[in-house]
């Protein structure tokens, strides 16, 4: 009964997003994608929840209907792709982002897109420089307020306010800015005491 009332609902907010996901070109429109992205992003509550799930799932290059996406968030560019079962907290932004599977995103949260997005010449002026995609593996669970801007592997705790500037490779906790080991993640240290 509950997949059905669930089923019925994305449903719904499918069928109400449809119109904004179309207008952004389903995510060909990068300035009319960001515009209804942010609009979305103001839905409170669950069912601001189904309504960014219906919209992201018909604009990101992928987004599983499953995932659920809070309050005050949003995807800047419609690149990103979201595996399923990823569950991302209030007010983060998200840049060029792939996120693995279960992964679970808290609240403040900010994905940049790698750290070079603009470079200052000899003379001092900023010109554009390069949006590096970030990937973030399955599993991972990355604390209230993380700013990441480079890759993190599979299994990977990040703590609250830790700033990664390099890749992390997989199964530890880094906490810190710069973001450092701080040891195993504890499912990883679970499994290699067993
Ligand atoms: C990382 C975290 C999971 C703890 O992991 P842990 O492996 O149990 O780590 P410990 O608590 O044993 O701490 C290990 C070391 O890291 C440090 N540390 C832990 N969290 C830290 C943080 N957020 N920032 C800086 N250092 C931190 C500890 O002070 C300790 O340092 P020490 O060895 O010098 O004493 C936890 O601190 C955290 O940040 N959780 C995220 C909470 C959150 O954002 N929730 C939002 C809702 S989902």
């Amino acid at each position: 009964m509950k997949s059905l009332i669930k089923a019925a609902a994305h449903a719904i907010f499918l069928a109400l997003a449809f119109p904004c996901a179309l207008l952004a070109g389903f995510g060909r429109f990068t300035g009319v994608f960001r515009l209804f992205a942010q609009a979305f992003a103001l839905g409170p509550g669950v069912i601001g929840d189904y309504a960014r799930a219906g919209y992201y799932s018909m604009t990101l290059r992928r987004c599983s209907l499953d995932t659920r996406i809070a309050f005050g968030t949003y995807f800047v560019y419609p690149e990103a792709v979201v595996e399923p079962s990823v569950a991302i907290g209030a007010y983060c932004i998200l840049g060029h982002v792939r996120i693995g599977r279960h992964t679970q995103i808290a609240s403040h949260v900010q994905v940049l897109s790698g750290t070079r997005q603009h470079v200052r010449g000899a003379d001092g002026v900023l010109r554009d420089g390069m949006y590096t995609p970030v990937n973030i593996g399955a599993e991972c669970w990355i604390g209230a307020s993380a700013l990441i801007a480079a890759d993190v592997g599979e299994g990977v705790t990040v703590a609250a306010g830790a700033v990664v500037l390099q890749p992390v490779p997989a199964g530890i906790s880094v906490a810190g800015n710069p973001a450092r080991p701080i040891g195993l993640a504890k499912s990883a240290a679970k499994s290699m005491e067993q």
